[in-house]
């Protein structure tokens, strides 16, 4: 039937062989009944009488594509970017994966998601899998509360982290006051909702902090770094965002800690940028509560980059309080010097004399030098046959061959601190560095 009608129409052209309406109509009928090189032949003559001819380009692009010449289809739909429809880059997206062309593949996909944020593909989906993730990721499984890898129950309280005074009392006061007394919040018309952004140099207990928020509430704590869910899955960064939120409220009390938020928004190319926008209205819905209720999920974040953070996370009720994570004064030190001995056999230590040796360090650091020398007395104890404890000299030591990771931190957040300080963000660290703006 339909091929009686595309011969009508074919001698009817042997008439009016300039009538590009008609051709371009034959073409596509073409097109539809799978008549590949024919479809070809038309588009190319309709292209012969009229240069650039946009949809005899787009026909020509997708019989070429049927016709598994991915190259070519590519180099048509390259050339027509800004007059592709939502099929027109499905094609040119899977034309780049048989082309084994994938960063432009996904690059594309993002520009498809832009134009249909719901978009889902399963032949795509399965190609352009993200190959960070583990090969046992799987959507049930990541939804279900008793199996989500990034939710714990932590052991650890205030009082096992050294320092950060301010730090425990902003969050006190901020999230978990109002967790406690709900009604105390009401009755003086203070709203609740909105987290606390932890930022500094790394090491310095963000997350330990954020772990220890869950212990001292009993709470449970969900850890997502942002970076998996942004790489997980193409498109459905949204969809993540969304089933991480609901998981919290399923599980109040829930410490909700996202971690490296200055991955939303730190993308430069334009496309990536609107892609991201989606991402971050999603982010900053679910944690409006516009839909949902966020009560008994309290929300914390961290960075080291706070200058790449987008500035609508910092509005009221949202990120609001934003708190400087500073390396361990010389007595909190003290105080996770003795807490990462604890478990080691130790003869005569100067606790004192090891912190004054370890100025900037961060608590990672103390680690790390501990570490050393732990491992230097096993090394010891093996040779001797007996336990050879850590004593001072040994950690003293050990702090010559690990120096602190924080100055480099610090020598880029000082010129954030002088030059980009609008409303005085980061007065903290300028304070840390005992200068002045
Ligand atoms: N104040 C502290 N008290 C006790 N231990 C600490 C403290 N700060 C850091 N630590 C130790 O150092 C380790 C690293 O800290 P943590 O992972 O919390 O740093 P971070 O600020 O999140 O760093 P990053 O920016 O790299 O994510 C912790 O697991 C903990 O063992
Ligand atoms: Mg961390």
């Amino acid at each position: 039937m339909q091929k009686d009608i595309i011969n009508n129409l074919l001698d009817a052209l042997a008439l009016s062989s300039t009538n590009i309406p008609l051709r371009l109509q034959v073409a596509s009928m073409m097109l539809q009944e799978k008549m590949f090189d024919e479809a070809a032949t038309q588009f190319g003559e309709v292209l012969k009488q009229q240069y650039g001819n946009i949809p005899a380009q787009l026909g020509l692009a997708e019989c070429y594509f049927n016709q598994q010449k991915f190259s070519t289809a590519i180099v048509i739909y390259e050339q027509l970017q800004n007059n592709l429809k939502t099929e027109d880059r499905i094609r040119l997206v899977k034309s780049l994966i048989k082309e084994n062309s994938m960063p432009q593949a996904i690059e594309e996909y993002q520009k498809l998601i832009v134009m249909q944020p719901g978009f889902k593909d399963d032949e795509i989906d399965a190609q352009l899998r993200m190959p960070s993730m583990n090969e046992s990721f799987n959507e049930e499984e990541f939804l279900n509360d008793d199996n989500a890898w990034f939710m714990e129950k932590p052991t650890i309280k205030f009082s096992d982290v050294g320092g950060m005074q301010k730090v425990k009392e902003e969050i006190s006061i901020k999230i978990i006051q109002p967790l406690t007394n709900p009604d105390l919040y009401k009755a003086f018309g203070k709203k609740i909702g909105g987290g606390i952004l932890l930022y500094g140099p790394p090491g310095c207990g963000k997350t330990f902090i954020a772990k220890a928020t869950a212990g001292e509430i009993n709470a449970k704590f969900i850890n997502i770094g942002l970076h998996d869910i942004l790489d997980m899955w193409i498109g459905n960064s949204e969809k993540n965002l969304h089933e991480i939120f609901e998981l919290a409220r399923r599980n109040t009390p829930c410490v909700l800690f996202f971690d490296e938020v200055d991955a939303m928004g730190a993308s430069r190319s334009e496309v990536k940028q609107s892609a991201m926008r989606h991402v971050i209205n999603q982010f900053l819905a679910e944690l409006d509560g516009a839909e949902s209720n966020n009560d008994g999920v309290l929300i914390l974040a961290a960075t080291n980059a706070p200058w790449s953070v987008d500035a609508a996370f910092r509005r009221p009720g949202r990120f609001d309080r934003i708190v400087f994570v500073e390396p361990p004064d010389d007595v909190a030190r003290q105080e996770i010097i003795k807490s990462q001995l604890l478990q080691k056999p130790v003869g005569e230590i100067d606790i004192k004399k090891i912190a004054a040796a370890t100025p900037e360090y961060s608590g990672a650091d103390i680690k790390a030098v501990i570490d050393i020398a732990t491992e230097e007395k096993l090394r010891d104890s093996m040779k001797a046959g007996s336990i050879q404890p850590i004593n001072t000299k040994d950690l003293l030591n050990a702090a010559k061959q690990h120096r602190s990771t924080t100055s480099e931190w610090f020598a880029s957040a000082r010129n954030y601190a002088l030059y980009a300080n609008e409303s005085g963000l980061y007065d903290d660290i300028l304070k840390y560095l005992k200068m002045k703006r």
